[in-house]
């Protein structure tokens, strides 16, 4: 007789609602093809008349956690709820009481992972989130599975579809951000508090996830530097392109000698890089490995079908095999005291600057270079001048980002120019 394995859905929001929809509507393409029978046994959500809309039969809704998790017939509880609130104490709830956990959580693996895992070996249970980071991107599993030969020495990824929206539409039509932040909202990418994805909150959490397997280490995403896209502007977006480079936000992890920098923040790369044809709400990771060298994955990093394929292939995972593999490190709440973090980190940048037209100034601003060590590779002349002051373009080499913060306060204390903007630069 064919295995037949339980679900219970929490939450039928957009992610939870596309899991109710691709599991109802495969289920017997995964009986032909993985010859388990999956069935929807229980349903949780504050809004019934909403989960009915979307076909959920009303015996089959739950009116409390506890219905769920005691309820013999579910075997694999999936969370699609969001954030750390009930969502922690709901997947505690499920794993205590022995049932396996497929969470779409970042927010909540990136801060309590620790906690959670600890639970689901207490009770010998699966915990899985391949939801979590970069929607329908199989880079959980990639992480876990496919690169474990390789000592991963860098990651590169446009992990949220909500800024890349954004930037695209700064680079391509010259929107301001205001405008394209608007848009953004206008299309559902954006929520009306932009806050956790334009500000790089939501990057820091999936690049903690992943940083953490990638470089086999807890990397708590308070150790990453955060900077969002607030206060980019299509100017730079503009000169950025006419010189070569194309601006995304970046999830960045690094495993030097020096230790590990991790970062999210603008960054302009060469326009001939793969990540830079990675548009609108589209999502990418980038990363090298001692073995294989490049490997890229590129998809839909959000959206209710596309989320739900991630979830449904860890459901389908846990339904086929009886193995667990958790974290491959020491799973705490905050870092290895062993693991070093590099914080001074080196970049190259470019730097824009309003500077006064005169005689010998260009000699003391580089000057001002030359004494903090940050070593030019190119200037420009972009642009409409301001009060008599000339727009100019400076690209630095590679250098650490202390001795650029010195060179920028200290041009900035000076009569010889004023700094508009200081941009990241990686190749
Ligand atoms: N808000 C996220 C994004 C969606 O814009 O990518 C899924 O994490």
């Amino acid at each position: 007789m064919m295995k037949k394995v339980g679900v219970a859905i929490l939450g039928v929001g957009v992610v939870g609602g596309g899991t109710f929809q691709t599991l109802t509507e495969h289920r017997e393409f995964y009986r032909q093809t993985q010859n388990v029978d999956i069935v929807v046994e229980s349903v949780l959500d504050n809004n019934r008349a909403r989960a009915m809309s979307i076909g959920v039969p009303e015996e089959i809704l739950a009116s409390s956690i506890a219905e769920v998790v005691t309820n013999p017939a579910v075997d694999i509880v999936v969370e699609t709820i969001g954030g750390c609130g009930v969502a922690k104490d709901f997947i505690l709830a499920a794993l205590n009481e022995g049932k396996t956990v497929v969470t779409a959580n970042k927010e909540l693996i990136s801060k309590h992972w620790h906690d959670l895992e600890r639970a689901a070996k207490r009770n010998s249970c699966g915990l899985y989130f391949e939801a979590s980071c970069v929607g329908g991107v199989p880079i959980i599993r990639t992480l876990l599975d496919g690169v474990q030969a390789n000592r991963i020495t860098h990651m590169m990824g446009i992990v949220n579809g909500t800024t890349n929206y954004i930037l695209t539409q700064m680079t391509q039509s010259g929107a301001e951000y205001a405008d394209a932040l608007k848009e953004a909202q206008r299309l559902g990418y954006a929520e009306f508090d932009p806050t956790a994805d334009v500000d790089g909150f939501d990057a820091t959490y999936k690049l903690s996830i992943l940083s953490s397997m990638a470089f086999h280490t807890k990397v708590p995403y308070t150790k990453i530097f955060r900077e969002g896209i607030r206060e980019v502007s299509s100017k730079d977006i503009a000169f950025g392109k006419e010189l070569g480079y194309t601006l995304k936000l970046l999830a960045i992890g690094k495993n030097t000698e020096k230790g590990i920098e991790v970062r999210v923040h603008p960054t302009f790369i060469p326009s001939s890089h793969p990540l830079a044809s990675v548009n609108d709400s589209y999502n990418a990771v980038f990363l090298t490995g001692d073995a294989v060298e490049d490997v890229m994955l590129y998809g839909r990093g959000a959206g209710s079908l596309p989320t739900s394929s991630a979830v449904v292939g860890d459901v389908i995972f846990a339904a086929t095999h009886s193995d667990i593999k958790y974290s491959t490190f020491k799973n705490t709440a905050t870092a290895d005291p062993k693991t070093k973090f590099v914080t001074n980190f080196e970049s190259a940048y470019y730097i824009r600057l309003l500077v006064e037209d005169k005689a010998g100034v260009l000699a003391k601003l580089t000057g001002i270079f030359a004494k903090y060590g940050v070593s030019i590779v190119e200037i420009a002349q972009k642009g409409e001048g301001e009060n008599g002051r000339l727009p100019l373009i400076i690209f630095t080499h590679k250098t650490a980002e202390n001795s650029v913060k010195n060179v920028v306060a200290k041009i900035n204390a000076s009569d010889l120019a004023s700094v508009q903007s200081v941009i990241r630069v990686e190749a």
